[in-house]
Parts: structure tokens; C-alpha cells; sequence
């Protein structure tokens, strides 16, 4: 595959395809004497993989930087909009120089409806609404769930219980709908309900947002399903069959032989995996927080005020583990301390930057691994999760970045850069994130 081919593929990012068998494992120590807890492994798609249905025809950047930047401005709407949450309020992404997709990376084969009709829908771990394009909207992408089509659909009333749950719920005649900004974008749906299907469990009456008009381009072309931990998330609704845990596998952006997996329910999540606590935080329930507590690059601990990193639920500070953001940000006193190390450890060699990354080299990079410490766990990462490499121009950069300075910018987010080939466990009824190495492809 000659270069020009090969590079577009190298950040759209890829198809996932093969499933990776079931291990057999413990269960997570809660009880599954009753029958109806599944487990369940679901498909993982990159949106922008080079087969993916999802994948606008204008992603095919010309170069390794031009795909970096596009990725990375992406980011920079996510990181935005990821703040606005935390500040409890709605901040309007505002485009850098380029359309921004704001749109979550990964997909998962979604059934809706009877007889069912399949969507890809994103998953995004902060938030937790699912809502989807429903026929008739204007402003949506082509594909579209034909709620008349399914015999099981129906719209909920004002006075459904749900209409409590979703953010600025309206009357509509006699039905629920709600308002919502996500990204740049905005939409209003109609609380509805109907079966959805993630591998071969159908969850009947789920309640989820039929949108009917939307505007911008930051929505999921076909969906979105939020992984979150509030009362409208997929783990609440399937409270019963996966017990609020499931975990994922997201494989090398480089690897050509791509495969990733969600997999659902307590039952066979791994036995070697490494736990810290997630952290709640009132004012913003949905999101993940951990505690981190340290880096380590190499093996020297870099020195990084305990304020960078400690969690505030008032101001919306610490760590967030993000299933929709690249690149992993730190805010400024931490991003520093450790891009200065490694400039340390490169001595003389000169440093370049390239799009939104600032330490990047023409020699290898010497430092072997770069470590997250978490409260009771260290999530360390190799060469493949914290560097980049250009094929084009024999670059190779640090892929983490200072969060923006610009809006509230106190939050960190662990991306899929550096998630990839690990398997991140979300518990929660056991409160708690684990994270073991494992090779997705
Ligand atoms: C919600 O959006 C619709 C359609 O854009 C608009 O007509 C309506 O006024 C909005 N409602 C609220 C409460 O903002
Ligand atoms: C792809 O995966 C298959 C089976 O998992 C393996 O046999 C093959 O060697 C892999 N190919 C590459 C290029 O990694
Ligand atoms: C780095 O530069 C200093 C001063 O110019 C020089 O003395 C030293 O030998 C250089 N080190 C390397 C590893 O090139
Ligand atoms: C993580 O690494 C640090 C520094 O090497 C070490 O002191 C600490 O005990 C480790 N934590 C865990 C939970 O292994």
C-alpha cells in the first residue's frame, strides 16, 4: 500500500472488526444467582474507518498533519464542550478555522424497533440520553429511524415519569420533548419509547429522544447512546440484564487489523485488571471521575501541584475518562511538567511542533513509558499510547496536549489515544474503573 494510500487510513481510524471470544472470568462479586444478568461483547466501529457508512466523503485528509489537525480541532470542540458540562452551563463550541464534526468516535450496531431497524449510534461515556434522527426531522443526516414502521413505538405524555429526567423538558400538545445542545449543535426530540437491541438482548419500552429538528453539524449522524450514569443512560435502562458494568476495548489507531469490543454485564470482565474509585460528582453525575494523582515519566515522578489534579466538584475539577475525545488533555501546571521532562531527557535535539502538539522530534523519542497514577492503580503506557509518528515526514510527537485556556479549563480527560489497546472497566456499583492491558487487535 503506497503512503498516499496508506495515510488517510492511518487517523480515520478503523473498522473493528473481529470480535475477541469471551474469556471465561469471575464475575465482579456481586450476586448473578439470577438468570436474567447477561454478558453480552457488542462490535465496536470507528465512525471514520475507511469502511464505515459514517465516514463523510470529505475524511480523507491529504496528509498525516492535515489529519492530525482535523482530529485535533475536533478535540478542541469536545474539550469545550466536555467543560461546558462541568461548568454546569451551555458554552457554544465556536469553530477553529475548520468545519468542526464534534462527533464521538466510536459506534455500535444499534436495533431499534419492531421489526428492528439498525443505526449506528456513538457511545459516548458523558452522557447519558440516547436520542436518534427519527424520519421527519429536518436538519438531520439521511438515515432515519421510520417510527411509523415500527409497531412497538410510542411518545410519552407530559406527565411520564422520564420527562422529569431530561434537560428542559417542554409540552408539546400532550407530549414530552426537550431541547438540547450538544457540541455546536442543537436539537428537539420527543421523548419516545420503543424496543432497542445491543447484541441479542432486546430492552423493551426504552426510552430515548426522537429528534425532529436539529441544526450545526456536531450531532452523531445516526444516534447517540449515552454510557453515563444517569437515570435516562443505557446502564440505568438495562439495570437488569448488565448490572450498570460493562467494559471496553479500543484497538491501535495504527494496527491495519483492527478489532474492538464492548462488552456488557459483570459476568466476564477480566480477572487481571487493576481498580481506583470513580469519583461522583453531584453537580455533573454522568461524567467518570478518577482520582488522579500523579505522572510519572519514565520512571521520575514529575513534579505537578496537587491543585492540577485534585478533584472539585464545585468547580468541576480532576480526571475524566472520555470515550469521546483523541488525545488526552491535562491542564496547563501538569501538561507542563511533563512535556518538560521529556524535552529534558531529549537534550540538544531539537524540538518542532505540528498542529496542536508542541514536542515533537526528527530522532526517536527515548522515553520508554509514561505512567498515570491513579489512586490504588497505575495505568502506565507505551510508546504506542503517548507518541505519534508522522510516516510522512519522520516526526514523531507527544500525542497529549495542555488543555484549552481558553473557557473553564480545569479538567483532565484520559482520550482514546491512550486508552487504546488497554480494556477500561466501568463498574458501577462497585464504584470503580479498572483498567488492564489487552491487545484489541
Ligand atoms: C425547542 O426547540 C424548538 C425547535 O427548534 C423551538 O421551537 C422551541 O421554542 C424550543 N423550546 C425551548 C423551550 O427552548
Ligand atoms: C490479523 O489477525 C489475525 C487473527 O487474529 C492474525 O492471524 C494475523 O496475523 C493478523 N494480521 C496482522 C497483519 O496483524
Ligand atoms: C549539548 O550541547 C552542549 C552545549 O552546546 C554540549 O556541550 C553537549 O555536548 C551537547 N550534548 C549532546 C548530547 O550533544
Ligand atoms: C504506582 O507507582 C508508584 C511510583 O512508582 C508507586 O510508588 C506506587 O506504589 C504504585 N502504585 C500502585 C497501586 O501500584
Amino acid at each position: 500500500m503506497s503512503a498516499t494510500v496508506f495515510l488517510p487510513y492511518l487517523f480515520s481510524l478503523f473498522l473493528l472488526l473481529l470480535l475477541l471470544p469471551l474469556t471465561l472470568a469471575r464475575g465482579l462479586g456481586s450476586e448473578h444467582s439470577d438468570k436474567s444478568v447477561r454478558h453480552r461483547t457488542v462490535q465496536i466501529l470507528h465512525a471514520y474507518s475507511p469502511t464505515s457508512p459514517l465516514r463523510p466523503p470529505s475524511a480523507a485528509p491529504a496528509s498525516w498533519e492535515d489529519s492530525v489537525l482535523q482530529v485535533q480541532s475536533k478535540d478542541q470542540a469536545r474539550l469545550l464542550y466536555l467543560s461546558s458540562l462541568v461548568a454546569g452551563k451551555s458554552v457554544v463550541p465556536v469553530a477553529y478555522g475548520r468545519q468542526i464534526i464534534q462527533t464521538p468516535t466510536y459506534v455500535v450496531r444499534v436495533k431499534v424497533g419492531t421489526p428492528p431497524q439498525t443505526l449506528l449510534m456513538a457511545l459516548d461515556t458523558s452522557n447519558d440520553a440516547a436520542w436518534l434522527p427519527c424520519s421527519g426531522c429536518t436538519g438531520c443526516a439521511p438515515v432515519l429511524f421510520a417510527s411509523a414502521k415500527s409497531s412497538t413505538f410510542r411518545g410519552l405524555p407530559c406527565q411520564a415519569a422520564q420527562c422529569t429526567q431530561v434537560p428542559n423538558p417542554t409540552c408539546l400538545g400532550s407530549s414530552c420533548g426537550f431541547n438540547l445542545t450538544y457540541g455546536s449543535s442543537t436539537m428537539a426530540a420527543a421523548l419516545s419509547q420503543d424496543t432497542v437491541a445491543l447484541a441479542s438482548d432486546a430492552v423493551p419500552s426504552y426510552t430515548f429522544g426522537c429528534i425532529q429538528k436539529a441544526t450545526g453539524n456536531s450531532l452523531p449522524p445516526q444516534g447517540l447512546l449515552g454510557l453515563g450514569r444517569g437515570p435516562l443512560s443505557f446502564l440505568s435502562q438495562t439495570q437488569n440484564l448488565y448490572q450498570s458494568t460493562f467494559s471496553y476495548c479500543l484497538p491501535s489507531f495504527r494496527s491495519l487489523n483492527f478489532s474492538g469490543s464492548l462488552r456488557l454485564g459483570p459476568i466476564a470482565q477480566p480477572k487481571n485488571i487493576k481498580f481506583t474509585s470513580l469519583l461522583r460528582n453531584p453537580r455533573r453525575s454522568s461524567l467518570y471521575y478518577t482520582n488522579l494523582i500523579g505522572i510519572r515519566v519514565g520512571r521520575r515522578v514529575v513534579n505537578i501541584p496537587g491543585s492540577a489534579l485534585a478533584f472539585n466538584p464545585t468547580t468541576g475539577a480532576g480526571t475524566i475518562f472520555d470515550s469521546g475525545t483523541v488525545f488526552t488533555r491535562l491542564v496547563e501546571p501538569a501538561y507542563n511538567a511533563v512535556r518538560d521532562e521529556i524535552r529534558r531527557r531529549m537534550g540538544n535535539a531539537t524540538v518542532s511542533s505540528l498542529g496542536g502538539f508542541d514536542t515533537c522530534y526528527a530522532v526517536p523519542i527515548v522515553v520508554p513509558t509514561i505512567t498515570f497514577m491513579f489512586q490504588g492503580m497505575n495505568m502506565t503506557l507505551a510508546q504506542d499510547n503517548f507518541l505519534i509518528h508522522s510516516t510522512a515526514t519522520s516526526i514523531t510527537c507527544l500525542a497529549v496536549a495542555a488543555a484549552p485556556d481558553n473557557v473553564n479549563s480545569v479538567l483532565n480527560v484520559i482520550a482514546t489515544f491512550q486508552q487504546q489497546n488497554h480494556r477500561i472497566l466501568f463498574d458501577v456499583p462497585g464504584s470503580r474503573l479498572g483498567v488492564s492491558r489487552e491487545l484489541c487487535t
